[in-house]
């Protein structure tokens, strides 16, 4: 079959090389791709948002399946927007109705609420009620965790230790610092625990499959300091997620969560991306998201050792049937490297070197370009997800740390720190 992934980060570049390897993929297209996933299919020079062209390539290249990498197409109906168009194309994604579970946090509470699945308390605010925020913020105890309700590109939670911080906070939100997306705000209680992501892939008809289970590192600095990154590494397995954890996951959140959204005849094919907090034993939910995660995937998809392709096909249909989704039980762990002063602003352009010299694991590309003469450029603030397989954490880091070592541009910066915490936690 010929399949059309849309995106251009280091989830896409994972994603095409898992599927690039399925016997069943004629043609991939990436669009629009980056510099290194040209090594797995065809990058076009096409916008996800774009549907109109985007449908145009679809038509024009005999595509049977779209897998659609970012949440942004997913939010704007893309989905939805091919079932009226092309009914026949499989789309690998929910519907516009199933993207509100990342799209609209104040949404995913409710849903969370309904299905009695482990959250924490909240309430949702806008201007007209901003000071039944301020009394509902009284009676939580600090630190104080406010949300945009809508996308806000991994920038919309503040947490904050003061209490007349959090209002003024609060005030400031629904006044626009995220433009629309906090118009309402949702605030919630606090939680303490180490977290987790949890991937499941479903076919909306109580059909799923749990992927491997990963952690990724999302602050700049070693010991987890200074500002929130996209993601800096990404570790799998976790051990804590023993059987134990995953029981009580798959029992409280995985099934009400299948269950309550064909409850609601809300159509969702493709991946549901738990954001999980382990409060001493007990998983509750932080946020859902509607597709994998970034950095994670760089790590997961070494782990899937299953034919990627057939098993989204399959959700996508409709029907996974007893098709498996086998996990290598070796370690994974990728370590980002990015560009000197991200997450703030930093160069671009700058040439990659050594990319030739790796051997022992994968590079992923995220941030990058590739020019007409081959050179590699930055082109982003994430560079390259470096990701490799070993017996266990301290195995499967180091093996990316040497191989970051081989890999050199101005300014490059990545944790040394990745998976550490692991090490010494069951
Ligand atoms: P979100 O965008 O909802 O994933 O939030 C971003 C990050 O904020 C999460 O990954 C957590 O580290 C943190 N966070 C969000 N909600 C809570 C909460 N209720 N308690 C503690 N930390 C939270
Ligand atoms: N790694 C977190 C995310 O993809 O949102």
């Amino acid at each position: 079959m010929n399949i059309l992934l849309l995106g251009s980060g280091g989830r896409e570049s994972a994603l095409a090389w898992k599927i690039s390897q399925s016997e069943l993929c004629d043609k991939l297209f990436i669009a629009p791709g980056n510099g290194g996933t040209g090594a797995y299919g065809t990058n076009v020079a096409l916008s996800p948002l774009d549907f109109e062209a985007v449908e145009a390539f679809v038509g024009a290249n005999g595509i049977d399946m779209v897998v659609v990498g970012n949440e942004d197409p997913l939010v704007a109906g893309i989905y939805d927007y091919f079932a009226g168009k092309r009914p026949g194309l499989l789309v690998v994604g929910p519907s516009k109705a199933g993207a509100q579970l990342e799209g609209s946090k104040d949404f995913a509470k409710r849903f969370m609420t309904a299905h009695g699945i482990p959250t924490a308390r909240f309430r949702s605010f806008t201007q007209e009620t901003a000071e039944e925020g301020c009394r509902f913020l009284e009676e939580l105890k600090p630190p104080y965790v406010l949300k945009a309700d809508g996308l806000a590109a991994g920038k919309g939670v503040l947490i904050i230790d003061s209490l007349d911080e959090a209002k003024k906070a609060l005030r400031e939100m629904l006044g626009g610092m995220f433009g629309k997306s906090s118009a309402t705000v949702v605030i919630e209680e606090f939680l303490k625990g180490i977290e987790c992501s949890v991937f499941v892939l479903t076919d909306g008809n109580g059909g799923y499959r749990v992927l491997p289970v990963a952690k990724d590192y999302k602050r700049i600095g070693e010991g987890d300091t200074g500002l929130n990154t996209g993601g800096m590494g990404a570790i799998s397995p976790v051990p804590f997620a023993d059987e134990t954890f995953m029981r009580k996951v798959t029992e409280r959140i995985i099934e009400p969560t299948v269950k309550g959204l064909a409850e609601e005849g809300i159509i969702y094919r493709g991946f549901i991306f738990l954001g999980l907090i382990n409060v001493e034993g007990e998983p509750m939910v932080i946020e859902y998201n509607v597709r994998m995660g970034d950095p994670e995937t760089e790590a997961v998809m070494l782990r899937v050792d299953s034919d990627l392709v057939q098993l989204m096909k399959a959700a996508a249909e409709g029907d996974l049937g007893d098709l498996p989704l086998r996990h290598n039980p070796a370690t994974a762990a990728t370590v980002m490297i990015v560009s000197g002063g991200y997450p703030g602003s930093y160069p671009k352009g700058k040439v990659i070197t050594g990319l030739d010299k790796v051997t022992d694991s994968i590079l992923f590309h995220a941030g990058t370009k590739k020019l007409d003469d081959g050179t590699v450029v930055t082109s982003g603030g994430r560079v390259i997800a470096v990701s490799s397989l070993g017996k266990d954490i301290a195995d499967a880091v180091g093996r990316s740390f040497k191989s970051v070592d081989l890999v050199d541009f101005e300014g490059k910066y990545f944790r040394r720190d990745i998976g550490r915490d692991l090490m010494n936690l069951k």
